[in-house]
């Protein structure tokens, strides 16, 4: 289950404030990118620099391991929908994967049906769901685990088995975004949660489904908390918000895969 490629996203949300500020951090990002063998790295800015970003993507028929995301995409492939962006779109600038469920999302009023017609137009266009879970708060009771399988069922609910060995799971725990690696989640607590969301799986869609799929975690990932959750926690790479605007913080997460540091990144 573990031998799989590591995939570590970069969610810079509504960061930089301009485009130049956005070539300037992916260009440090393909470099770190490029001396990792085993990790493929995406790189999810605003949809305004995503056209600017494209034109930077590695070239050539090379085996290539970064890659652009969106942290949103419609659930309708085109239409009258202001203000909108659907994956359909998306493609023309190479667009291979697409955060879809975020908390910061669903606080606006996305609910898990949407985030299921979402995931199913992200897949008809060929762009991968990289799938948010998470609760808000924890009880001794064990509700949150309700919680958590509610939601892998309404959000996977319909989809045809074969598509989701493109999807990829982030358990982000909704109170351990966008705090210091002190409020994350441990290895050994996420190995606990990354079990029981594969089992989850494996109950709805069959044992080769649920162990073969990418799980990651993301909330307040930094250098410092980076290697406990790799060693300890089952999962296949990160979701990295705040810290993914930073070119060297980011390239010292990368480095727990095996990645050499940026030298002189700012
Ligand atoms: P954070 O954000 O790393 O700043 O906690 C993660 C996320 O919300 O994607």
């Amino acid at each position: 289950m573990m031998k799989k490629r590591k995939l570590v996203v970069a969610n810079w949300k509504m960061n930089p404030t301009n485009a130049e500020g956005a070539k300037s951090i992916f260009g440090k990002i393909r470099r770190a990118a490029k001396k990792m063998k085993q990790t493929d790295v995406v790189a999810a800015p605003s949809f305004v620099h995503i056209p600017v970003l494209s034109k930077l993507l590695p070239k050539g028929n090379g085996k290539k391991n970064l890659f652009l995301g969106a942290q949103n995409i419609h659930q309708k492939d085109f239409g009258a929908y202001t203000g909108e962006v659907s994956a359909n779109q998306l493609k023309e600038f190479k667009v291979r994967y697409a955060i879809l469920g975020h908390s910061e999302r669903r606080e606006l009023g996305e609910s898990d049906e949407i985030i299921n017609e979402k995931v199913q137009s992200a897949l008809r266009q060929g762009v991968a769901p990289i799938v948010c879970i998470g609760e808000k708060e924890r009880d001794s009771e064990g509700e949150y685990l309700n919680f958590i399988k509610e939601q892998l069922v309404n959000i996977f609910r319909g989809l045809p088995k074969k598509y989701l060995a493109d999807c990829v799971i982030v358990y982000e725990p909704v109170w351990a975004i966008g705090h210091t690696f002190k409020d994350s989640l441990s290895g050994t607590d996420m190995h606990v949660m990354s079990l029981f969301i594969r089992k989850t799986l494996s109950e709805i869609f069959g044992k080769d489904y649920g162990w073969n799929m990418k799980v990651l975690y993301g909330g307040s990932v930094e250098n410092e908390n980076a290697e406990d959750l790799m060693k300890k926690g089952d999962i296949s790479g990160f979701l990295v918000g705040h810290a993914s605007l930073d070119p060297l913080e980011f390239s010292k997460i990368l480095k727990v895969f095996g990645s050499p540091q940026i030298k002189n990144a700012g």
